[in-house]
This record gives C-alpha cells, sequence and structure tokens, in this order.
C-alpha cells in the first residue's frame, strides 16, 4: 500500500510504538485511511489495547480524511477478543464486582468501535476469512461489508457466557431483524459468505482474489461524490430510523439548506 505510515508527528496522533503494541497498522493515503488488525499469527486477535488504539485513531484522523478501511493480515479478519484478557492478560481487565469501573471499562473500550459511525467518514470492513464476536462486530460497526466468498461471520459471546458487548447488537438487529440476530447468538453458529449477503450483513461479495481490488473501486467511487454532500448524507441516513417521517422531512430540509448554503454562496441571513 502506498502511503504515509503514522509516525505520531501530529500531537494527537497514535504513535508508532501504540500502533504495534496494540497489533495495528494504519496508513494514512490523502483521503483514504487504513487499519489493518496486524497480529496474524493470532489469528489478528484483539487486545484491550487494540480497542484503545481504534479508538485514539478515531479521535486524531486528519481532516482530509474521507474513507477509512479496516482489514485484516494474514489468513481471516479477525478471531475476536484475544482470549488471554480473560486470564489475567489484559491492562485494566475488569471482573465485574465493581459496576461503575467495569461500565467505565467497557465504555471506554466501545470507543473503538463507535467512532466508525461519525458522519465525517465512510467506513468499510474489508472481510475474508473468519470475523469472530468482537471481529464480526468490528466490520458491524463499519457503513459498509465487502467480504471475500470465503468470509464467514460468528457472534460467539454467547457460548462463551458473555454477551456482545462491542457495539454490535443494534447493527446486528438493525440489519437482521431481532429474531435473526436472536438466532444467531444463541446458537452462535457460523454464517458463511453467501447467506451474509442474503441477511444483508454484506453489501459486495466477491471472490477472494479480487477483494482488494472491489474495495479500491468502492473508495474510489466514494470519492467521487462531493464531500459535503457525503458527510451530511451519512449524517441524514443516519437519522431515519429513530425519526417519524415530519422528523425525517424536517432533517431533509435542514441539510439541504446546508448544502445550498455552501454550494451556492448564500450568505445565511438566518
Ligand atoms: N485469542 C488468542 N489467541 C488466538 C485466538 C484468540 N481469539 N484465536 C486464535 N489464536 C491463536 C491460537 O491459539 C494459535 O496459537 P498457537 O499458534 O500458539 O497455537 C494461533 O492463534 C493460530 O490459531 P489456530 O491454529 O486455531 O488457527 P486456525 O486458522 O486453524 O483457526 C480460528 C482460526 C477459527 C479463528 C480459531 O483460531 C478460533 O476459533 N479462535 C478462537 C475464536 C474465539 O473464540 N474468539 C473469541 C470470540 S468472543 C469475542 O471476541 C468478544 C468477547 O468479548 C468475548
Amino acid at each position: 500500500m502506498a502511503g504515509e505510515q503514522v509516525d505520531g508527528t501530529r500531537p494527537d496522533a497514535v504513535t508508532a510504538e501504540e500502533l504495534a503494541a496494540a497489533g495495528l497498522l494504519l496508513e494514512i493515503d490523502g483521503a483514504v485511511a487504513t487499519i489493518a488488525l496486524n497480529r496474524p499469527e493470532r489469528r489478528n486477535a484483539m487486545t484491550f489495547a487494540t480497542w484503545r488504539a481504534l479508538a485514539k485513531i478515531g479521535r486524531s484522523l486528519p481532516a482530509e480524511v474521507r474513507v477509512v478501511v479496516l482489514r485484516g493480515e494474514g489468513k481471516l479478519f479477525s478471531a475476536g477478543i484475544d482470549l488471554s484478557m480473560f486470564s489475567g492478560g489484559g491492562e485494566g481487565f475488569s471482573d465485574g464486582a465493581d459496576r461503575a469501573a467495569t461500565d467505565a471499562f467497557i465504555a471506554e473500550l466501545q470507543q473503538g468501535y463507535t467512532w466508525l459511525r461519525d458522519p465525517r467518514y465512510v467506513t468499510i470492513a474489508q472481510v475474508h476469512g473468519h470475523a469472530i464476536g468482537g471481529g464480526f462486530q468490528l466490520a458491524l460497526a463499519c457503513d459498509i461489508r465487502v467480504i471475500a466468498d470465503d468470509a464467514r461471520f460468528c457472534m460467539k459471546e454467547p457460548a462463551l457466557g458473555l454477551v456482545p458487548d462491542l457495539t454490535g447488537t443494534k447493527p446486528l438487529v438493525e440489519i437482521v431483524g431481532l429474531n435473526r440476530a436472536l438466532e444467531l447468538c444463541l446458537t452462535a453458529r457460523t454464517v458463511e459468505a453467501a447467506e451474509a449477503h442474503r441477511l444483508g450483513l454484506a453489501e459486495t461479495v466477491v471472490p477472494a482474489a479480487e477483494l482488494d481490488a472491489a474495495v479500491a473501486d468502492l473508495t474510489a467511487s466514494l470519492l467521487a461524490v462531493n464531500a459535503g454532500a457525503a458527510v451530511a448524507t451519512k449524517r441524514l441516513l443516519q437519522e431515519a430510523p429513530e425519526n417519524t417521517l415530519e422528523e425525517q422531512c424536517a432533517a431533509e430540509r435542514r441539510e439541504q439548506i446546508g448544502r445550498l448554503r455552501e454550494m451556492f454562496g448564500g450568505a445565511g441571513k438566518n
């Protein structure tokens, strides 16, 4: 991949040491940031440091970034949480005894996922091979999933006695509906690429050898659209499920006024 290797020159940027400790690669090439999960020998299992670093990346991306691609190095996207986190391997692990502390701990980790909804970016999960547990939820946190025909998703948490808590339950239910989400989570079964596509868990499925090219094509198409319109439209679409028709019509008017002012120089009397 071409691009600038992030080296911490911005004061708030994630440092090369933090990225390495988190098992991440970050490349920024103009309007495109590519984040790679980079612990292939651990099947890109993610640690608490991974999620903290993801959150920091989200807080510090340069203003020119418009598209964020998340991908995995090696044979698969991600095996989810590094299981050593449950055996004392994770800094700050909270066992739930202190409710408030555990709530704050999980909230901090969730920030590694929530920023992917930010209207400033269109976020793409480029998934090949397994996306398990926290890895599945990472893909669900993205706006668009482009997957290889060998991709497979599994919400493993209930099988381990836990619940999915990395922001995945809301998009899962929104995409597949409550009943299917229940079935997927409570059987912890693996959904193969073709079914994932059918359920709406992937926008595009391509042969594995064509995955990079498919994501590159999508990225180019996204960047061809006016930047301000992209941000405003994502914000508008995100509001739609919660809004009444009346509220959504008002939201459309509000966003369009912003666009008209920007495009045609309306100074804004009010
Ligand atoms: N955590 C830590 N190490 C992991 C790991 C994980 N989640 N997944 C794989 N590894 C390690 C293996 O222990 C193995 O290490 P060694 O070489 O030292 O033996 C190495 O990665 C390669 O693993 P496999 O030989 O199993 O690789 P594979 O390609 O045959 O299989 C796999 C890949 C299907 C992902 C399989 O490794 C697997 O099922 N892993 C566990 C998945 C899992 O249960 N994840 C937790 C989900 S729950 C969650 O994410 C959220 C939560 O909060 C609970």
